[in-house]
């Protein structure tokens, strides 16, 4: 079974460090060489050295230590309230696999903790909306964010730019807040949909065929099934609509589970 309820949590600062230092200076290379699936897979190369990620890497793990009020990760029969993460060289490889500016709009649907919306708003300088439907995860969001925001202002480092944390079902929240076209850069959306009801992927799915050209969405459990032949027959629209593209995760780049899995990048032409 792909996901584990085994007891993973987010690395101790010392076992961060240790894998830091067994990392460094590391190129990770995920090419991939078992794929439990006929389709396609993109290889990609993404550096997790410099001090910049380490230094905000270092900061996010001091915010959740200090803050107060910590993410919902167990819930008796609602395991789609379960906030686990994807790691930061994860959320490093989406920038380069998403290639995220400073003007695009970057969305995480299911945000829980906030940590890929901050490391995505610092490292690219992208506006960023959470959506989160638990009060207390979108809470600890909220004050991660006021946390990180005044260390970074004390240190005058750098400071973020725009990010919205909104208290919401995903359902509501399209249905009120359609996605739009944006001027100058794309809309980008994470779903850490894993753990998703299959009817809430559903509606996600039918929902974002309306999104606007060049809109990227990352997905675990996938929005548009297309690896088999009769996929296109099933679903041709979503094969006009959707360039899919299809990775792995490497080992420990998520929270929730040790080994590797797939995920998937569909992009509205
Ligand atoms: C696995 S966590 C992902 C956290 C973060 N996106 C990440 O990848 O690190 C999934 C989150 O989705 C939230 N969630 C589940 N159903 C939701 C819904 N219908 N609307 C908004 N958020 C939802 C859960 O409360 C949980 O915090």
């Amino acid at each position: 079974m792909l996901l584990s309820h085994a007891k993973f949590s987010r690395p101790t600062q010392q076992q961060y460090t240790r894998s830091r230092k067994a990392m460094a200076p590391h190129n990770i290379h995920f090419d991939c060489p078992c794929v439990p699936f006929p389709t396609t897979v993109v290889a990609t190369t993404v550096k997790t050295t410099s001090a910049a990620f380490f230094f905000f890497t270092d900061l996010l793990d001091e915010t959740y230590k200090n803050i107060a009020e910590k993410r919902v990760v167990e819930v008796t029969r609602s395991r789609s309230l379960c906030a686990k993460s994807l790691l930061p060289t994860f959320v490093s490889r989406i920038i380069k696999i998403m290639n995220i500016t400073k003007d695009d709009t970057f969305y995480d649907f299911g945000c829980g903790n906030g940590s890929i919306l901050f490391q995505i708003a610092h490292s690219t300088g992208a506006s960023c909306i959470g959506i989160e439907i638990s009060e207390q995860n979108a809470d600890v969001a909220r004050e991660a964010h006021a946390y990180l925001t005044a260390k970074l202002k004390d240190q005058s480092a750098s400071h973020f730019p725009s990010i919205k944390i909104v208290t919401d079902d995903i359902t509501k929240y399209l249905a009120a807040e359609p996605l739009k076209e944006h001027a100058k850069g794309k809309n980008l959306i994470l779903l850490s949909n894993l753990l998703f009801p299959k009817p809430l992927t559903q509606f996600i799915a039918e929902n974002l065929r309306k999104a606007p050209l060049g809109t990227q969405i990352l997905c675990f459990d996938d929005l548009y099934p297309h690896g088999r032949t009769l996929a296109k027959i099933r679903d041709p629209e979503a094969f006009e609509l959707f360039e899919m593209r299809d990775y792995v995760w490497q080992k420990e780049s998520v929270e929730w589970c040790g080994a590797e899995g797939p995920f998937y990048v569909h992009t509205r032409k």
